[in-house]
């Protein structure tokens, strides 16, 4: 049995770090916000090349601050990708914009900058990009789209923990970045958690402000804000692991490499990576014709998998929306029928990479095997 994902194991190796981080929050009595999340910020920031860092208690929450603190709101145009989890778009529902979807490059599973500029309008404010399975976006010429078109970027980072495109780490690239510590991604919590990070001063005041009900001091709220703040016990926990993180990504980027190598004659697709992009591997997602059969077969042979996503957010039907319909974009429709993601985690060990690699190979045979056979 490989599972698709293994939390405790990542507990078990660094238990006697995190069991002494908790028993020091719960010794202090400083349970919400205090110096562990103050201390954690000025890490996570120095971590991801931003000047500041803002904990808050999801990514959903950290993607709803970003768009308000931007200035984005009722009436405005955000355009985004159709293909990502529904945090993404939900957070643009939350301020009253609309999301404007397209459609993304089949071979990096990101939005396609070259059809960008079409979705642009009066409306448009902002660009929310989408870093997805930790692959950076091709974030040089939507910077550019941006400048010309006097735009907000916004990074959903949620799965792209140190990710980097062109030496830069992913978060500090655009306006605002919005990173996850749900516990599935590559930094997370015992819970809930989130972060936003910029450059800009001006924002980092307005994050602090609004997750924490505005208060500029206790009583005095100086903006409508929110019950957003970052526990302590999981700020410290995320201490811990953030030591962790570098080690981690390149286990996770070993073991991708060797799936890369292991799956490369056969039938499914492996992920692309950009040039000069360092992919992070939260998930690691192939593509294949016959998805579901796949699955099944994995499935029956003790190997879990999950699928990132099996439907397009503008398909999904509490995410209706009259302008999309079926076929509208095609590329993130085909997507989702084909993609399916393999166990992937830093204590995943080579043997099972290669157990799994194994089972796909013979569930999925070379391309080119069945002509040449059936010629013979
Ligand atoms: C791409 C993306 N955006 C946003 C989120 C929302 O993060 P959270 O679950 O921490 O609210 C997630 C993760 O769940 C995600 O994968």
């Amino acid at each position: 049995m490989i599972s698709f994902l293994d939390l405790s194991a990542q507990y078990k190796e660094l238990k006697s770090e995190i069991d002494a981080a908790v028993a020091r929050v719960l010794e202090s009595g400083q349970f919400v916000l205090g110096s562990e999340v103050a201390a954690l910020e000025e890490e996570f920031a120095r971590y991801s090349g931003a000047q500041y860092a803002v904990g808050v208690n999801s990514g959903t929450s950290a993607l709803h601050l970003a768009l308000l603190a931007a200035g984005i709101g009722p009436g405005d145009e955000v355009v985004t990708t159709p293909f990502t989890f529904y945090a993404t778009v939900a957070a643009i529902g939350y301020i009253g914009a609309t999301p404007v979807y397209v459609d993304i490059d089949p071979s990096t599973f990101n939005i396609d900058v070259r059809r960008m500029e079409a979705a642009i309008t009066q409306r448009t404010r902002a660009i929310l990009v989408v870093h997805l399975y930790g692959q950076p976006a091709d974030m040089d010429p939507i910077l550019d789209i941006a400048r010309r078109h006097k735009l907000a970027v916004i990074e959903d980072a949620a799965q792209a923990h140190g990710a980097e495109y062109k030496g830069r780490r992913v978060g500090a690239i655009g306006d605002l970045g919005c990173f996850s510590f749900y516990p599935t991604k590559n930094l997370g919590a015992a819970g809930e958690g989130g972060m936003v990070t910029t450059n800009n001063q001006e924002y980092a005041r307005t994050l602090s402000l609004l997750r924490n009900w505005g208060e500029e001091r206790r009583y005095h709220p100086v903006l409508k804000g929110f019950n957003y703040r970052l526990p302590a016990i999981q700020a410290a926990i995320l201490r811990v692991k953030l030591k962790r993180l570098e080690q981690w990504t390149d286990a996770r980027r070993a073991l991708a490499a060797e799936y890369d190598r292991l799956l490369q004659d056969t039938s499914v697709t492996t992920p692309p990576t950009l040039p000069d992009t360092r992919h992070v591997y939260c998930l690691y997602t192939i593509r294949s014709e016959n998805r579901d059969e796949l699955q099944r077969g994995l499935a029956a042979a003790g190997i879990q998998t999950a699928i990132h996503y099996p439907t397009p957010i503008h398909l999904m039907p509490a995410y209706a929306d009259a302008r999309y319909k079926a076929g509208d974009l095609p590329e993130a429709e085909a997507t989702a029928r084909t993609v399916l993601s393999l166990p992937l985690y830093p204590q995943l060990n080579g043997a099972q990479v290669a157990e799994v690699a194994a089972e796909v190979a013979r569930l999925a045979h070379r391309k080119i095997q069945e002509p040449l056979l059936t010629r013979r």
